[in-house]
């Protein structure tokens, strides 16, 4: 129950045990063409869908540096952990960068990216998070898409967090660039991010003056793999690529809009039992995320010691705060695999244990009474 990696379904762990295949032979490739129509349909594209051989990071990685060139000018949407390596990133680049700061689990407000564009109408790249996982919010990124191309530049946007948990939709919102991450809600092990790069995006790319930094991140070069030309590139991660496979099909298996669902009523009743025994978040209910709940540490209850007491005592793990969160929170992931209501009332029943250790006394039962009481006027879907 952390903020990912998240449990992998056992299918995944088998389905990557299959014996090792040539990237470059033929009977891979069918591998290749049904992740890739899967793919398609968990970002709802009919552009291209692929995967870059890495964590989340490198998705996020092989979009800035393949669209940016030395000098362009980036507007970053900042309100998280993950937007100030995005930030990072960008400065590593040679970018200019235009940070638009925003409060860490409050609203994004799309005006601010409107008025940074007007202000700076030569920016080449507007970048986002969808999920930011260490804020615990969802954005709009489909209104900031709107706001970008209006102004003529490109818009990409993190799923690491949302892919899989709650709606993402590549084509109608417009986006150029999309990544995500398989140990999320996809429910795989870490190690290969899903990515979504519009045609247009691609266009630009492949027009651009110089080449892109990283030849082992350039989109052109591994959009030329997995697309029909099935040119030679690195040699990709063959039994990844069947765990994402495996991912995928049980995803689609139990239909994008009922996982969706799962997530929301799962971390519905989450909350109700957190708020039953009077724990509070620093997230504004409005964008929370369903993914990712972010608790407030009551005053004297230490973060390490309560994380290393659920993981000993109840074979629980849940996440740190991060940058300015740390040492203030934990993070609560309810995400592909681990979303279902048996782990919601083993954390709250642990927690109903373990706060009174450090002072914090709680009401017995009250937080299983009230996520069961949630549970009851809106079930999830059976997992
Ligand atoms: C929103 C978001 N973006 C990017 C990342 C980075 O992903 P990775 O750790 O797989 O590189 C994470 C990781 O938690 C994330 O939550």
């Amino acid at each position: 129950m952390g903020p990912g990696p998240s449990s992998a379904n056992p299918s995944v762990l088998r389905a990557m045990s299959l014996p090792v295949l040539g990237y470059l032979d033929p009977a891979y490739f069918k591998v290749l063409d049904e992740v890739i129509l899967m793919l398609k349909e968990v970002f709802k594209t009919e552009q291209r869908a692929f995967a870059v051989a890495g964590a989340g990071s490198a998705g996020m990685e092989a979009g800035l540096q393949s669209i940016l060139e030395r000098g362009d000018k980036v507007i970053i949407c900042s309100y998280g952990f993950f937007c100030e390596r995005q930030v990072n990133m960008c400065q590593r680049l040679g970018a200019e960068v235009v940070e638009l700061k925003s409060e860490w689990g409050k609203a994004f407000n799309p005006e601010q990216l409107a008025d940074a564009l007007k202000q700076h109408p030569d920016t080449k790249l507007v970048v986002s998070i969808h999920a930011e996982t260490s804020a615990g919010t969802l954005h709009p990124v489909k209104e900031m898409s709107e706001i970008t191309h209006r102004a003529g530049a490109l818009f990409m946007t993190d799923v690491v967090t949302s892919l899989g948990g709650c709606d993402v939709d590549f084509d109608r919102w417009d986006l150029d660039f999309a990544y995500s991450g398989s140990q999320k809600c996809l429910a795989a092990p870490p190690g290969i991010s899903p990515v979504a790069l519009s045609e247009r995006a691609l266009e630009y790319i492949r027009k651009r003056k110089t080449l892109p930094s990283s030849w082992y991140l350039d989109l052109t070069l591994i959009a030329d793999y997995w697309g029909p030309e099935r040119k030679h590139h690195h040699t990709n991660p063959v039994n990844m690529v069947y765990g994402l496979r495996e991912a995928l099909a049980l995803t689609l298996n139990e239909g994008l809009e009922t996982r969706w669902l799962r997530h929301e009523r799962v971390a519905a009743a989450l909350r109700a039992g957190l708020s039953a025994l009077g724990l509070q978040s620093p997230v504004d209910p409005a964008v929370r995320l369903n993914q990712l709940t972010v608790v407030t540490l009551p005053t004297g209850v230490n973060d390490i010691a309560l994380r290393t007491q659920l993981f000993e005592q109840y074979g629980i793990e849940v996440g740190r705060g991060l940058g300015q969160f740390a040492g203030k929170v934990i993070r609560i992931g309810l995400m592909g695999e681990s979303c279902v209501p048996a782990n919601v009332f083993n954390l709250l029943n642990a927690l109903e244990r373990l706060l009174p250790t450090h002072g914090y006394e709680v009401a017995k039962g009250a937080g299983a009474a009230a996520a069961s009481a949630q549970l009851a006027e809106q079930p999830a879907p059976i997992y």
